[in-house]
């Protein structure tokens, strides 16, 4: 890796995912031409605030918690990205995934810097009452930087519309007026879109069928692994199965379930509502250990948990024909390179999963107008979005003879360095 000026608050031995990131910016940087003298501004996140979270339990003890907010370029447009509470969530993953939205933003064209939050929590220890006053008093800490023209949260792992009614209300009091537009991924009933809750995974279904026409992979009977059934990952699976995939097999953090003839989906999702989790789903033939996953054959492969799942250690297994990442970094450069090799087609997540944020935007449009769309509109608008985008990346992919990834990065980098180069450096 070139020898990054590597902040003095990470860990120089162990960059995490922000290594990873910094690792796919020397990947780019050959590519962007005169505007690679601006680059180190991608490796340096514009603003970091790392906060203390204090919260009174329900028995009457007090437990801080780490949060943070980190806006890693606004060249574009205000900082924009969720928020994710879970018990491992590090500064170097905050600052991975604000700089993956910078790109994503970029990719898809909205106007939109990159920003991510979280709060370094396991929720399922907290209670409903201990879970709001821990988002209301993060939502205050962090009221200092974030607003509807400055930085937009949306949500992430283990957060929702209930946690972002729940920011927009506290940041409401704080400020004295209604603020719809300070957070999306709203409840309808207070100014969110319809179509968000479903936007990630129908935007990974779109790009997944671009995808598998190039490949000539049927969609109709295509076979389809799937890490992760939350959001992104549970509503991919309902768009494959509609189209008439066949969902083989899905892991989540409770175990693996397996159906060669095809899981049934809406049953699953009825028996995680009821559980938490896929393991012991009645409807599965064979269950899996957790690292056997990634060896079962399958046309389509979509990761849509956590980052760093494909590595080194399991890249070589993969016996697939796409992956679709719904999560964000799930792939480290170095499996990047196996996949490479072994001719599979990786349609990246600052691709992949853009589409939320996509229909984050329209919702965030929609909020200022006070003026809604139908569902119809923002599912076409959302479509056109992810196939324009998917098409451009694949033109430059096939003239620069690059990955999707290296592509995506060269289309993005270059819009959010050309608005650096023209705005100039303050002062
Ligand atoms: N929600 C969005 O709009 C959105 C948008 C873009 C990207 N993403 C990314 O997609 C990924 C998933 O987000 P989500 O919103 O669906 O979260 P979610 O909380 O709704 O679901 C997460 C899923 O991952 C599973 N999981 C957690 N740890 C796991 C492990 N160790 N092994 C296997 N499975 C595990 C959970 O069981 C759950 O099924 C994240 O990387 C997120 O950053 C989400």
């Amino acid at each position: 890796m070139t020898n990054h000026a590597l902040p003095s608050y990470l860990n120089s031995e162990d960059l995490g995912p922000w290594g990873q990131y910094l690792k796919q910016i020397d990947r780019v940087t050959p590519h962007l031409g005169s505007l690679s003298r601006w680059v180190e501004t991608l490796k340096r996140p514009k603003r970091i605030l790392v906060v203390d979270v204090p919260i009174e339990r329900d028995d009457g003890s007090i437990a801080h918690y780490e949060g943070y907010r980190v806006q890693h370029n606004m060249s574009r447009g205000p900082g924009k990205g969720g928020v994710r509470f879970h018990q491992d969530v590090t500064l170097s993953e905050v600052m991975a995934l604000s700089a993956w939205m910078t790109v994503k933003n970029a990719a898809v064209n909205v106007p939109y810097g990159g920003a991510k939050g979280g709060i370094r929590v396991d929720p399922k220890t907290l209670s409903k009452g201990e879970l709001q006053r821990l988002t209301r008093r993060y939502t205050s800490e962090i009221s200092l930087i974030i607003g509807p023209t400055k930085d937009i949260p949306a949500p992430d792992v283990n957060t929702n519309e209930q946690v972002m009614a729940w920011m927009m209300d506290s940041y409401a009091m704080i400020e004295g007026n209604l603020s719809t537009g300070v957070v999306t991924g709203k409840p309808i009933s207070m100014g969110g879109s319809l179509g968000r809750r479903e936007a990630t995974g129908r935007g990974v279904f779109v790009t997944g069928r671009e995808a598998a026409a190039k490949r000539g992979v049927a969609i109709q009977g295509a076979r389809i692994a799937i890490q992760g059934f939350g959001n992104v990952g549970g509503i991919a699976a309902n768009m494959f199965a509609e189209a008439g995939s066949k969902i083989i097999a899905v892991q989540d953090h409770t175990g693996t379930v397996v159906h060669q003839g095809g899981l049934n989906v809406a049953e699953l999702h009825k028996h995680v509502a009821e559980t938490g989790g896929v393991a012991g789903f009645p409807g599965a033939e064979a269950t899996q250990d957790r690292d056997s996953f990634w060896g079962i054959e399958s046309d389509i492969l979509v990761p849509a948990a956590l980052e760093q799942q494909i590595t080194a250690k399991n890249a070589g297994q993969i016996r697939t024909k796409i992956i679709l990442e719904g999560a964000n970094g799930p792939t480290t450069p170095e499996a990047d390179d196996i996949l490479n090799d072994k001719d599979i087609l990786i349609v990246p997540d600052v691709l992949c999963n853009a589409g939320g944020v996509t229909v984050s935007y329209f919702e965030w449009v929609q909020d200022f107008s006070s003026f809604f769309w139908s569902e119809e509109e923002i599912n076409a608008r959302l479509t056109r979005i992810m196939q324009d985008a998917f098409n451009s990346v694949w033109e430059v992919a096939a003239e620069k003879k690059v990955s999707l990834r290296t592509a995506t990065f060269i289309l993005a980098c270059s819009r959010v360095l050309a608005a650096r180069e023209v705005r100039g450096l303050y002062p």
